[in-house]
């Protein structure tokens, strides 16, 4: 399936395009989307320049939206560091993004093929941009699997999650369309952790696994301060959602968004078999776990096999 990741990267922004890489039987992943969201657009767009250029991992990277519909950028500074991805630090970047911005990039993408698949792991700017400038490629975007949203709690208010709370308006376009869409939601992140311990020994590793270290490391920290042994890695319930469906458990319904106040940003979700939305509620955190693990494997190996073909050319 072709795959359009758009992504505000973030520490598991980057944990989510690992498992996707390491699966490239059934994803094609046709290209990167940037947007404003955990950081500004430049901030996101460089980290992940910087990532695929220290993997040496081609892709197209289109940038969107600068900024929210309506409300100002707020970075999470102290979630994910000063430039969106605090831990690791790059030396020199030979990967850049391509001039089409993501509107286009997605909107040719989407044309050029059959049906696609969007993964959403940042606030809905620019899909939702994308369906109310371009509202008839609606029908040929098979599904757009969304981490945001909650069911009764919050991670940046009492009550919303942050993708969400970030550009509530554009959430209510995309909710409010006709998309098949799937919620990742906070409370099927509770069953979506990886345990601190799996990066022991990473950094004795492949640059991958160091790379990886170094992100987590960083991540882990804040529920380290909390006490907690695991951290939730909320964008990667997408990716592993695409692979893997049936370690999870949902309900359709149609979802609605609180606008502003003290609930900016809250999903309302209305049950409801017709429902445009599959709001994800559980998952198996063991197999959540281990799929990660062997994903990260297949990656190592990929990327080991492909810069040794291009040594011996
Ligand atoms: C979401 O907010 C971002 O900081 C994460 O990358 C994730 O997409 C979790 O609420
Ligand atoms: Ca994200």
């Amino acid at each position: 399936m072709k795959i359009i990741i758009d992504c505000d990267p973030g520490h598991d922004d980057i944990m989510a395009i690992f498992s996707a890489l390491a699966h490239p039987e059934s994803i094609e992943i046709l290209g990167y989307t940037t947007v404003c969201g955990n950081n500004l657009l430049d901030e996101v767009t460089n980290n992940l320049c910087n990532v695929l250029s220290y993997l040496n991992i081609k892709g197209i990277i289109s940038k969107g939206a600068k900024k929210p519909l309506v409300y100002k950028p707020e970075p999470q500074p102290i979630a994910h560091g000063e430039n969106g991805l605090g831990g690791p630090v790059f030396n020199e970047c030979n990967v850049f993004p391509i001039e089409k911005h993501a509107i286009e990039f997605m909107y040719d993408s989407i044309v050029d093929n059959e049906k696609i698949i969007i993964f959403a792991l940042g606030p809905l700017t620019n899909i939702a941009a994308l369906i109310e400038k371009y509202p008839e490629v609606i029908d040929k975007i098979e599904k757009v699997i969304v981490m945001g949203g909650s069911i009764y709690r919050g991670n940046i208010l009492e009550e919303s999650e942050f993708n969400i709370y970030g550009d509530p308006h554009s959430a209510k376009i995309v909710f409010d369309s006709k998309l098949d869409i799937v919620l990742a939601t906070l409370e099927v992140c509770d069953y979506c952790k990886l345990s601190h311990e799996i990066i022991d020994g990473y950094l004795n590793k492949s640059n991958l696994y160091k790379l990886t270290y170094e992100i987590l490391n960083f991540y882990f920290e804040y529920s380290k301060r909390k006490g907690d042994d695991k951290s939730p890695v909320f964008d990667l319930a997408v990716t592993m959602y695409y692979l893997h469906p049936e370690i999870f458990e949902g309900k359709y319904a149609f979802v609605d968004v609180v606008l502003d106040g003290s609930k900016r940003g809250k999903t309302i979700i209305n049950y409801n078999e017709n429902g445009n939305v599959l709001v994800l509620d559980k998952a198996d955190n063991d197999k959540f776990e281990k799929y990660f693990l062997e994903d990260l494997k297949l990656l190592d190996n990929m990327l080991k096999n492909q810069n040794s073909n291009q040594v011996k050319n």
